[in-house]
């Protein structure tokens, strides 16, 4: 973690090649003074609300932007108080076409043409209270806490087909029957049908919990629950401006911002009882120590956004440039450490956008900004499908694709792979990719080399890996299967302090050659008899053999000639070996020479003897990159200038 990567960051940071649509973009005339980037309804219909200077504090006017494009003003909505703080003023959009704003203690609703339906709803007796209202759905909740009596009350409420707002439920809660002291701050969720409550209480306060001030206590509510007593977990070094959570069935994941460090964590919550106990576990995401800075966002922002269905969007800044980074909790288990985290990452260039932070909205699986340049406001949204991290055979989920992959039926001779990533990557240290075939049980290297050039090479736009082989008798065989390893760290995240994990799982990538093949015409129906040459340290060893131990040679040579060409051995014996005088070594080199058969009825190899013969021909001359033929104990000695030469008898 010592390497000096912010600078690296901070230089290469560029606009990246996701395409973005302008959706909207509208003049406001007179000097915009607030605006509050509020969401979106279920239809995609967005909400933003607008303030003017030197409008009275008590107005706030709205724009929504229906998805076919429209605007539609709601101009100069008088708040019902005069002393209340106008950059508190929470407008939200409360499907499925209503407009709620929270001003400090009350809140009034509306509808799309303005329409007042209550002027005031609120949580009486409270000090301090907060508001929430749930995306997909007509209901919203409210929570106030009383610091004379130490509780919270929180109620959920639900829009008639009427147009009136009725009460789902409420309830008055205390924390193990005595209260809640000095909540100092607050947040609240919807998440299906349960409450969740997270808060941070004063320092000062004696308590029989040790936590320091940046620790925050969670507690969930169940729907059914009669127990009054919120059973509240500790959540550690938490920091507001980054906190959501979502539901998925009966378990919650939430993501937050570490206040200290300005790192990422995951927390879920299963086992949510009546009594509202549960069970928390938390794990560091990305470790992205002290890289992103949050300071430049205003606190009332959120910068953890939910993906519907997915997960979340989370929103860093460093240097006006802003990046969004997706952790598809949905289909990953980021608790499995076997799989190293992987987030798809959008980085925008904000250099001329007034706002940082809180500009944007999610629409399904589209992220909506809000850019403002000068007068103008404009709304672009960029579709994430392709770059959210998708669970994958690979069990590696930076990688989006390869090729081959398992659906592509490739032609034999095939010599080129490539493989996608979620994000743009960078070379590393090479590191070995191994490719096996893998033939009656039997895993037989065909081709191990290192990641690097000629092999390897990372395309211009830095999201793909190309393999380039640098040889055609890898894949030499029709109809057969075969997989890729590849070691640990072999790239990295071209903007990260992140390394890719490998592919190790054994036949995870793998690749099948079709069964059809046009063999050549020619040569179809001959044996052929091809001559290979020990080098001299092969020959030596040979001769220190008795009888038995240079017939043994000769079986397990066959055996692994056979192998890692490969044929079936019936195809393939020696006929004969001599001694030769080399004049380059001066010495007596073993020559052995060997018939390669037709193929018959039952091998799994029918091409041709002369296919064959030029198979290991290749294989013996190649001095690129490891084979079988290299590892065997019985084969690496064979001369590879020598090659397979043809016998003219
Ligand atoms: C607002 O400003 C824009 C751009 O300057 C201009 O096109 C438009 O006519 C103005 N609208 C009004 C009502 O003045
Ligand atoms: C989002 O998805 C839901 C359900 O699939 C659909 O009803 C809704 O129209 C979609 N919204 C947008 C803006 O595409
Ligand atoms: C809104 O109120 C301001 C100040 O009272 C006024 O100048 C402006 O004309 C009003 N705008 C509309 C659209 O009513
Ligand atoms: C756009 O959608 C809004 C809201 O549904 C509708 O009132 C308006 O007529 C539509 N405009 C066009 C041009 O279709
Ligand atoms: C309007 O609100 C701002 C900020 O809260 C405050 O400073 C200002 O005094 C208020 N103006 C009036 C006229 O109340
Ligand atoms: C808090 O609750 C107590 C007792 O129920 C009540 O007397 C007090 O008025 C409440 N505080 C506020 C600010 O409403
Ligand atoms: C909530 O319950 C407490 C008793 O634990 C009671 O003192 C308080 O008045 C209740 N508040 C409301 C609003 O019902
Ligand atoms: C809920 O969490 C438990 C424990 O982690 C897990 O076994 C279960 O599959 C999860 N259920 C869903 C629907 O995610
Ligand atoms: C911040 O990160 C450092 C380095 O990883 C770690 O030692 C320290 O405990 C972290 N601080 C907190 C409050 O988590
Ligand atoms: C969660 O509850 C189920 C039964 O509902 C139980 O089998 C499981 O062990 C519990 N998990 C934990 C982590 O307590
Ligand atoms: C809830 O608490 C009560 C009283 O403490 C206890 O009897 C009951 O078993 C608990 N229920 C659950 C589901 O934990
Ligand atoms: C990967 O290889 C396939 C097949 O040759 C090709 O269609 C695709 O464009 C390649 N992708 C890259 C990024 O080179």
């Amino acid at each position: 973690m010592n390497r000096p990567v912010p600078i690296v960051l901070l230089i290469f940071v560029v606009l990246l090649p996701c395409s973005s649509n302008i959706i909207a973009t509208y003049y406001e005339n007179d000097t915009v003074h607030d605006n509050y980037f509020k969401g979106v309804y279920a239809d995609g219909t967005i909400l933003i609300g607008v303030r003017f200077k030197g409008y009275p504090n008590n107005t706030i006017s709205l724009r929504l932007i229906y998805p076919n494009g429209t605007l539609n003003f709601i101009n100069n909505v008088t708040i019902p108080c005069n002393t209340c703080d106008p950059t508190k003023y929470n407008p939200s959009p409360l499907n499925p076409n209503y407009i709620i704003i929270w001003y400090e203690k009350s809140g009034m609703i509306m509808d799309w043409t303005g329409n007042i339906i209550t002027s005031k709803i609120t949580q009486s007796k409270c000090d301090k209270f907060e508001f929430v209202m749930n995306e997909r759905s007509d209901r919203f909740l409210i929570a106030g806490y009383n610091e004379t009596s130490q509780n919270i009350l929180f109620a959920e409420y639900f829009i008639n087909n009427d147009g009136t707002i009725g009460i789902k439920a409420q309830k008055n809660l205390t924390f193990n029957g005595v209260g809640i002291k000095n909540i100092i701050e607050f947040k609240i969720f919807l998440l299906g049908d349960i409450w969740g409550i997270i808060y941070k209480v004063d320092l000062e306060e004696k308590s029989e919990y040790i936590y320091n001030k940046k620790d925050a206590f969670f507690s969930l509510i169940h729907n059914e629950s009669q127990n009054r007593n919120l059973n509240p977990s500790i959540i550690k070094d938490i920091s507001f401006i980054g906190v959501s959570c979502i539901s998925n069935d009966i378990n919650y994941t939430c993501i937050y911002v570490t206040s200290y460090n300005n790192t990422l964590k995951l927390i879920d919550i299963n086992n949510l009882t009546l009594n509202n106990t549960f069970n928390m576990r938390s794990i560091d995401l990305f470790p992205f120590i002290n890289i992103y800075k949050f300071e430049s966002i205003s606190s009332t922002a959120n910068i953890i956004h939910i993906i519907p269905e997915i997960g979340f969007l989370v929103e860093v800044v460093s240097n006006a440039k802003t990046k969004y980074l997706i952790f598809n909790t949905a289909e990953i288990d980021y608790f499995d450490t076997t799989i190293k985290s992987a987030s798809g990452e959008i980085i925008i260039n904000n250099n001329d956008n007034d706002y940082i932070g809180d500009n944007l909205f999610i629409s399904n699986t589209t992220v909506i900004r809000a850019i403002k340049r000068d007068k103008s406001f404009t709304y672009e949204s960029t579709d994430l499908t392709t770059i959210i991290p998708k669970n994958n055979l690979l069990n590696n989920i930076h990688i989006k694709q390869v090729y081959p992959s398992e659906n592509d039926l490739i032609e034999i001779y095939t010599d080129k792979m490539n493989m996608t990533f979620l994000n743009p990557i960078d070379p590393t240290i090479p590191v070995y990719i191994s490719i096996y075939h893998y033939h009656n049980y039997e895993d037989i290297l065909r081709q191990k080399f290192l990641c690097t050039m000629p092999f390897c090479t990372i395309s211009e736009d830095s999201y793909s890996l190309i393999i380039n082989l640098s040889s055609n008798v890898t894949f030499n065989i029709p109809n057969a299967s075969y997989y890729v390893e590849i070691e640990d760290n072999f790239v990295e995240y071209k903007y990260e302090i992140e390394t890719v994990p490998g592919i190790k799982k054994p036949k995870s990538w793998n690749i099948y050659t079709a069964s059809e093949y046009k063999h050549p015409e020619k040569d179809n129906n001959d044996f052929i008899i091809g001559i290979l040459r020990l080098n001299p340290e092969g020959t030596q060893e040979f001769s220190k053999l008795d009888k038995n131990g240079r017939n043994e040679f000769f079986k397990f040579m066959k055996i692994d000639l056979s192998k890692g060409i490969p044929v079936d051995d019936s195809r393939i014996y020696k006929v004969d070996d001599i001694y030769e005088h080399d004049i380059v070594t001066d010495s007596e080199l073993l020559l052995i020479s060997y018939r390669i058969d037709l193929p018959g009825e039952n091998c799994f190899n029918k091409k041709s003897a002369k296919e064959i013969y030029d198979d290991l021909n290749s294989l013996i001359r190649n001095d690129k990159f490891i084979t079988y033929l290299d590892t065997s104990n019985y084969t690496k000695n064979i001369d590879k200038g020598y090659g397979f030469q043809r016998s003219c008898k």
